[in-house]
């Protein structure tokens, strides 16, 4: 997720910020640039890939300065190039800022400031409010003008601006996207987040959304969108650096199964409208879809995780679309010789787009002419520059190796394009259409619910985490998330061995093993087959096995057949995988914390599988 510092003060300024940004690294970025206020006016230096490369342009032609901002970019709209790295300057080159987020009405902003003569140079959503606030700076002066930008923007963003009008004074800005201010001696910096300044200053002043910053020396000035004053007193960090990188966690781990409501309210934005109960995609992949054959033939390809998503997208795709879809692991699908045609989709689903069994599977299909989809975290990997269509799951980058957020990403973005579809091939329509674009819309605020479960989890996990053999059962929808939390607990905690099946495979051999106390975790949330599922707990309970059960809020008949019980709010069946995945992370999480576990850096594993 991108990264941003602005800075104002006496300490020479590229340094300064270019250490601030370095310090925001573990965010994850793929360009960088900065931009200074000196007597020759505003000068911009960019670099595509690490800040080193954007340090050596500093040192080749060094900038002097005392007031400006900069960026590390994780590539959201258009490709990771030297021309979509921020800082994006207006016409004029006398304004420039730096932005996270993604700013949902671009397209039709932009379009409004080509029709008032601006020129644009970059791909990225961002560039419109340099050129938004120049048309307000026609009328109104710098701070009014900034104010009435951020008015007209929708979607998520932390701005900061530096003028060339204005050399004591950055504006900030933020909504849905993190900033914070740093108050230090004689110096005050904007930043995504607390590590960038910790080294300068503890006293920092959180901002909320929707209200405007004025940076100066001595202070933030803080005001409503209206420019109403705001009055808000610094509050002292005391967490040492390590934890602040983690936003206060003790792992990213944790962090990141946090940050799943607002990464699905990124997936979900721009492309869910529950307002207008409209499910929609950007031209190219909305093009894509439309030369889907009646008769087109799916077939998914993933490893790991992704997999498991797979799995959840061939439940959703052939119930609502009604239409053929094969699962692969990648890592088989390139060597089992497929059958494939120009009728054949093959959807790629990737967190990192560089997974070399995935790359392999979908050079393969473009070789054989079938039509490639992918849906991948990361904006101009390897594969999905391969493919034809990419829908971007936007969970912001994720650091601990095990997935978490990008995995129900994955799931949302399989179930945004099964509802298009289906709508679109006329399987849903009226009230059911509508009921599945509300629930949707309702997935972050119930997983926000789901992890207030924590500290039960927790509880239960302690009285597990001795046992060094789980086995995790699912049905329909859920068998994936049985497969993936089996998966989550032997990753992180490599002294545990977990299986994950669907239960109705279990009286065909994994039975045979349960005995005194073996703990099962069972997803048996509200659903089509739910009495299979109980039915189910009931054969592991004759044999004196443990179930954990993962059921929905309100099944109270569901008591007398757990040994623990874990609760999640009600969801639609086809959402209940993304949801029943929030228990079955804290439980992988809580236990391999009670062994000791090194939780973000398991032994053995990689984040990125580049390799076969
Ligand atoms: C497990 C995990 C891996 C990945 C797999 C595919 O927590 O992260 O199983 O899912 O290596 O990686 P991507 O999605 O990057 O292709």
């Amino acid at each position: 997720m991108c990264g941003i510092v602005g800075y104002v003060g006496s300490a020479p300024v590229s340094e300064t910020i270019l250490d601030a940004l370095s310090r925001l690294e573990y965010r994850g970025y793929d360009s960088a640039g900065i931009a200074i206020l000196n007597s020759k006016g505003l000068e911009v230096r960019k670099r595509t890939g690490k800040l080193k490369a954007l340090a050596e342009a500093l040192q080749q032609e060094p900038v002097e300065g005392h007031i400006g901002i900069g960026h590390t970019r994780w590539a959201t709209h258009g490709e990771p190039t030297e021309v979509n790295a921020h800082p994006h300057t207006d016409c004029t080159g006398t304004l420039a800022i730096v932005h996270n987020g993604i700013i949902e009405n671009y397209a039709e902003l932009k379009e409004r400031l080509l029709a008032q003569g601006h020129t644009f140079r970059s791909q990225t959503d961002t560039e419109i409010f340099a050129h938004l606030v120049e048309e307000f700076l026609k009328a109104h002066p710098i701070d009014a003008a900034f104010r009435l930008a951020l008015k007209e923007l929708k979607g998520s963003y932390a701005v900061v601006l530096v003028s060339a009008r204005e050399p004591h004074r950055l504006f900030g800005a933020r909504n849905a996207s993190p900033l914070i201010v740093g108050v230090g001696k004689g110096e005050t910096f904007f930043a995504s987040d607390v590590p960038a300044i910790l080294e300068r200053t503890r006293s920092v002043v959180y901002l909320n959304d929707h209200e405007a910053v004025e940076l100066t020396v001595d202070g933030p000035r803080l005001t409503t969108l209206e420019g109403k004053p705001i009055r808000r007193q610094p509050t002292k960090i005391e967490w040492n650096l390590a934890a602040a990188r983690k936003g206060g966690f003790p792992h990213f781990m944790l962090k990141e199964i946090h940050e799943q409501p607002a990464a699905i309210e990124q997936t979900l934005m721009n492309r869910l409208d529950p307002a207008k109960a409209r499910v929609t995609f950007d031209r190219k992949t909305k093009a894509f879809l439309d030369t889907l054959h009646a008769n087109e033939r799916v077939i998914i390809i993933a490893c790991g995780t992704a997999y498991h998503a797979g799995v959840v997208g061939e439940y959703m795709l052939e119930e609502f679309v009604r239409i053929p879809v094969d699962v692969d692991l990648a890592s088989e699908f390139r060597y089992r010789d497929p059958m494939l045609d120009r009728r054949t989709t093959v959807i790629a689903i990737t967190q990192s787009g560089e997974t070399a069994d995935t790359l392999a599977g979908v050079r393969l299909a473009k070789e054989h002419g079938a039509k490639i989809l992918t849906i991948c975290n990361v904006m101009g990997s390897s594969i999905a520059r391969a493919s034809d269509a990419v829908i971007y799951t936007h969970a912001g980058p994720e650091i601990a190796v095990a997935s978490t957020k990008a995995y129900t990403s994955q799931v949302t973005a399989l179930a945004l394009l099964t509802l298009y579809l289906a709508k679109k091939r006329g399987h849903l329509s009226g009230a059911p259409w509508r009921r599945l674009v509300e629930g949707l819309a309702n997935v972050p605020r119930l997983i926000e619910q789901a992890l207030q479960a924590e500290p039960e989890i927790k509880a239960i996990a302690a009285k597990y985490a001795a046992a060094r053999n789980f086995y995790y059962l699912g049905r329909r929808y859920n068998v994936p998330t049985a497969l993936e939390g089996a998966l989550k607990l032997k990753e992180i905690c490599p002294l545990i061995h977990a299986e994950g099946y669907a239960a109705g495979e279990m009286k065909h051999g994994p039975i045979s093993l349960i005995r005194d106390g073996w703990p099962v975790v069972v997803i048996a949330t509200h659903s089509s087959v739910y009495d299979k599922v109980v039915s189910n707990i009931e054969e592991v309970r004759a044999r004196k096995g443990h179930c954990i059960v993962i059921a929905s809020e309100g099944d109270h008949a569901i008591k007398r057949h757990a040994n623990s019980l874990i609760t999640v709010p009600k969801t639609e069946e086809i959402f209940s995988p993304i949801i029943a995945a929030i228990p079955s992370q804290l439980f992988a999480y809580y236990v391999a914390d009670a062994n000791g576990c090194d939780i973000d850096q398991p032994p053995n594993l990689a984040k990125s599988v580049t390799v076969e």
